[in-house]
């Protein structure tokens, strides 16, 4: 995912109270903007487990399907999700499921796949997630025709859940670097280097933080990775020490690093690289595509534009029902321009997309180094503290520090894996990741990061896919 809405739990601790006081001293200075509307659900992997009766309109459709009104229903069908990933229907024929994040749930059943994401009402300072519905949703068949639409409600009562919110904060005060919080970060540790980002400054508070993510209502709930198995481990033993798809035997398939700028588009750009770097390891390099995030901004129904989206939604679910097009066929503005891809553009598409490990919660860093090496760059979402903005070189991770200046919420950035290692004289393991914020930051765009903890909720959900060339 991700970078989508700011909700803050209200028991969300230390994050929360820190955001509120801060919120009340911007509320009493009048310098901050609630915007309304994009706040997303909260919903557990608990509340969705069960039975849903779903509710389908006639299989005619195309992939411009509008399904903003559902229309007349022609198939009524009982599914139930049962743990981990196993979808069955009521004649016991059996598919699988999985979470979006706590926002959807998409379901593989019956030569037929189903998305939708899952229902809620905002109120001035709070969302309510009903978990026992969803909006609207789509479903077409395996091959990606014969669309319908549908929505779905759970056979048993899930109990309303409200949250907290802050609405979004347009933090609208210029960025401001603060080079107490660069001295202390350098001074505490020795891992990683800070330094101050001047050109940030351009940038109010509130875009520099749209640049490191979404805020996510419930930041407790992210999936905690999986065990790993004895046979993950005795795959993981036999991978090489060090890997980088930049170099790999003197060759690069990894495209060049971009800069998403002021809009909360990092899902799109991570999942552009993603594909990219695939198309390029598919063709051994014979495609070198550059493709658009801006079709992604503009024109998909499965992100929020610049508030946010997600990787499995995008590299996945978008890149085989829609499929993507080169930059020159909507190219980057940053901004939530109306939809005009030019459709004359050939579209590049997935036939596979999964998360690592099989499903939402079976991520870790085995089956990461193994879907890495094996299939190429994975994209993964990760906690952005106030810390990582200032980041230079070397293996971060998270310090504690916070930024005086700038008041920031924790928040979810989408990125890219495209290699490991390990540091010669510490020993410290890291992941390579590329980033989208230019290649003036960090290590010419990319930075490096703590393997083996889960740094960052970074080995908690990952997301490959397979390329049609
Ligand atoms: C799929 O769509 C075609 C028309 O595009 C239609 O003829 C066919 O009956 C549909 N199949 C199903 C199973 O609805
Ligand atoms: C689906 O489940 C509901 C509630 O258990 C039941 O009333 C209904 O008959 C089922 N529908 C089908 C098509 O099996
Ligand atoms: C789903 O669609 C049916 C048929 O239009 C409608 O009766 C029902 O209220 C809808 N459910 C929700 C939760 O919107
Ligand atoms: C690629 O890796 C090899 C072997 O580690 C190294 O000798 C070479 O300099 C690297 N090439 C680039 C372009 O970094
Ligand atoms: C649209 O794309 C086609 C095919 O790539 C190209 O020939 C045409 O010039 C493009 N049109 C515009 C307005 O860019």
């Amino acid at each position: 995912m991700v970078c989508m809405l700011a909700a803050v739990n209200s028991s969300g601790g230390m994050c929360s109270s820190r955001v509120l006081s801060i919120l009340g001293a911007l509320l009493i200075a009048g310098i901050i903007q609630l915007a309304a509307g994009d706040t997303p659900a909260n919903c557990l992997y608990e509340d969705v487990r069960g039975t849903w009766t779903f509710m389908e309109t006639e299989r005619l459709g195309s992939h411009n399907i509008d399904c903003d009104t559902l229309g007349a229903i022609v198939h009524v069908k009982n599914f139930t999700l049962a743990f981990p990933d196993i979808a069955t229907d009521e004649l016991s024929n059996a598919g699988t499921w999985t979470m979006i994040y706590n926002q959807g749930f998409e379901i593989n059943i019956n030569q037929r796949s189903y998305f939708a994401f899952l229902y809620y009402e905002t109120g001035e300072n709070s969302v309510t997630s009903y978990c026992g519905h969803t909006f609207t949703g789509w479903s077409r068949d395996k091959t990606v025709r014969n669309w319908s639409c549908f929505n779905a409600t759970k056979t048993t009562e899930v109990p309303p859940r409200t949250t907290k919110r802050l609405t979004r904060m347009d933090l609208v005060q210029p960025y401001k670097n603060d080079p107490a919080l660069v001295q202390k970060i350098n001074k505490v540790q020795r891992s990683w280097r800070a330094k101050e980002y001047p050109e940030l400054e351009k940038f109010t508070t509130g875009e520099v933080q749209r640049r490191g993510g979404s805020v996510w209502p419930d930041l407790q709930s992210l999936p905690v990775p999986a065990p790993a198995t004895a046979e993950q481990k005795a795959r993981v033993a036999l991978l090489p020490n060090s890997f980088d798809w930049r170099n790999v035997s003197g060759v690069n398939y990894v495209s060049p690093v971009r800069n998403q700028g002021s809009c909360g588009s990092c899902y799109a750009f991570a999942s552009m690289a993603n594909l990219e770097s695939q198309v390029r390891i598919a063709t051994q390099n014979q495609r070198q595509d550059v493709f658009s995030p801006q079709d992604v901004v503009s024109c998909s129904m499965l992100a929020q534009g610049c508030l946010g989206g997600f990787d499995y939604l995008i590299a996945g679910r978008y890149a085989q029902d829609q499929g993507v097009v080169a930059e020159e066929c909507n190219t980057y503005t940053g901004k939530e321009d109306s939809c005009n891809t030019n459709l004359s553009c050939p579209r590049t598409y997935v036939s596979a997309y999964k998360h690592v490990g099989g499903y939402y919660g079976a991520c870790n860093e085995e089956v990461m180094l193994e879907a890495l090496v094996e299939t190429g760059p994975i994209s993964v979402s990760f906690m952005v503290y106030d810390d990582f903005h200032n980041y230079d070189g070397g293996i971060y991770h998270y310090t504690g520090l916070r930024n005086e200046f700038n008041p920031f919420e924790i928040t979810n950035h989408v990125v890219l894996v495209v290699g490991y290692g390990a540091d010669e004289d510490t020993g410290e393991k890291y992941w390579i990741v590329k980033n989208s914020w230019g290649n003036q930051w960090g290590e010419d765009g990319f930075f490096r990061i703590r393997r083996g903890n889960d740094e960052c909720s970074l080995e908690s959900m990952a997301v490959q896919v397979t390329i049609i060339p």
